[in-house]
């Protein structure tokens, strides 16, 4: 019953208007607001990249620096967000912290949110692209013992990540030049995808008028499965899996056998089926943070292995299956020691870009209405209630 139309996983069905990303996957194009991911990743910086998400141009100098400025100025957690933490199982996965705090968020910024306030809500966006780092790092140091270190809002962005990720008092923090630059290019690559789940969870929920905190933690939580966000944990987790070099050729044979079930993770897109643009920026770049890096690691000569093999492989050549934007992320962030169980949460930082960026769109979008699907129902037709003696 129902003549609607049947198609799961929206894969036929625009949900709205957006003028913010331009995805051409038979060409592998990228675009951020009409610019190509190629241009963005080589000459931009990720905050510039969320300046242009949320605002449709990119800033001159003036603007960028109160921009800047105005999201150092946003990096702080009250201190009851502390209390929050404590509640946590120390061994809890940083993600579901991470869901949790950002939705907590909204009990900070609730009752004198005015959401039809254009500056309002630019200026939640703004709190969220501040605070996701800090609440990120605070998760990481949580779950290890340390005690959450203050944002230095001196530094740039990455960098302040990274420090209030790994800083101890005592000693400075040495980070190789090469750590941030990767950090912030995997940040740009990552900001936006147009309607993929996690935004697309991130407007169902804006289009109710819900505050805006919750719609994203809604996306974090989107995020997380491993048929999106979550993928850059697998691709490790096979990886340890595999173990060794030697094991790889029989990894290759595995995933061809389509009765083992087994597939390799960071390889093949939904979207991209000649390459993944994102894949080939970040391919030059991890080789370059394991030159810089003097990186030894026994998983990612694996991985080399592993993409060597694939490449040359007839199965995966026919098939048009490269390696994904995923597979390189993992081998980053594992380079950059940051621990696997983070990897999606790193996601979630950048990709806080586009949903703030998505939630602000729809804000202002007149064609807007409450996202409400319909459905082919397949139940009973009507019956009759039974008593539960007659059953
Ligand atoms: N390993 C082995 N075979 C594969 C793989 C793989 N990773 N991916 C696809 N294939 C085969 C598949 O068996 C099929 O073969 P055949 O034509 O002989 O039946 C053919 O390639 C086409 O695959 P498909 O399942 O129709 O492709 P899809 O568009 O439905 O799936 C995908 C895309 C990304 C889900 C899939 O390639 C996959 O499972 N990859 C591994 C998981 C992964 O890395 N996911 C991250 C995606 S990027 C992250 C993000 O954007 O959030």
């Amino acid at each position: 019953t129902g003549c609607f139309t049947y198609d799961p996983g929206f894969t036929a069905t625009a949900a709205c208007k957006s003028a913010i990303t331009y995805i051409d996957g038979d060409n592998g194009v990228l675009l951020y607001r009409g610019y190509p991911i190629e241009q963005l990743a080589k000459q931009s910086s990720f905050l510039e990249v969320a300046y242009l998400l949320m605002n449709g141009e990119l800033p001159n100098k003036a603007q960028f620096d109160k921009f800047d400025h105005e999201v150092a100025h946003h990096t702080m957690m009250h201190e009851a967000f502390k209390n929050f933490l404590g509640g946590f199982r120390h061994d809890a996965h940083p993600m579901a912290m991470l869901v949790g705090m950002v939705g907590s968020m909204a009990s900070f910024y609730h009752n004198t949110l005015d959401l039809e306030d254009p500056e309002q809500r630019r200026l939640a966006a703004i709190r969220l692209i501040a605070k996701v780092p800090t609440i990120a790092a605070a998760c990481y140091r949580y779950s290890i013992g340390w005690p959450v270190r203050f944002p230095r809002n001196n530094l740039e962005y990455v960098d302040r990540f990274l420090h209030m990720m790994f800083e101890v008092p005592s000693e400075p923090l040495e980070l190789p030049p090469v750590a941030a630059k990767a950090l912030d290019l995997l940040f740009i690559l990552h900001a936006d995808h147009e309607q993929n789940a996690s935004t697309s969870t991130v407007r169902l929920v804006g289009s109710t008028g819900a505050n805006p905190y919750a719609c994203v933690a809604a996306g974090v939580a989107a995020l997380w499965g491993p048929a999106h966000g979550g993928a850059n944990e697998a691709v490790l987790k096979m990886l340890a899996e595999i173990g060794d070099a030697k094991n790889v050729q029989s990894a290759v044979d595995k995933a061809k056998d389509k009765e083992s079930g087994f597939r390799l993770m960071g390889f093949g897109h939904r979207v991209y089926k000649n390459f993944d643009p994102r894949a080939k920026i970040i391919r030059e770049m991890t080789y370059q943070v394991l030159n810089d890096l003097g990186v030894n690691d026994p998983l990612l000569d694996v991985a080399i292995k592993l993409e060597e093999a694939a490449l040359k492989d007839d199965y995966f050549v026919q098939r048009k299956l490269y390696p994904n934007v995923d597979f390189y992320s993992g081998i980053i962030y594992k380079a950059l020691k940051i621990p696997t169980e983070m990897f999606t949460v790193m996601f979630a930082i950048a990709r806080t870009a586009g949903w703030v960026a998505h939630w602000l769109e729809q804000q202002e979008d007149p064609d807007a209405k409450i996202g409400r699907p319909r459905q082919i129902y397949t139940g009973y037709d009507k019956r009759d209630y039974a008593d539960i003696g007659k059953r």
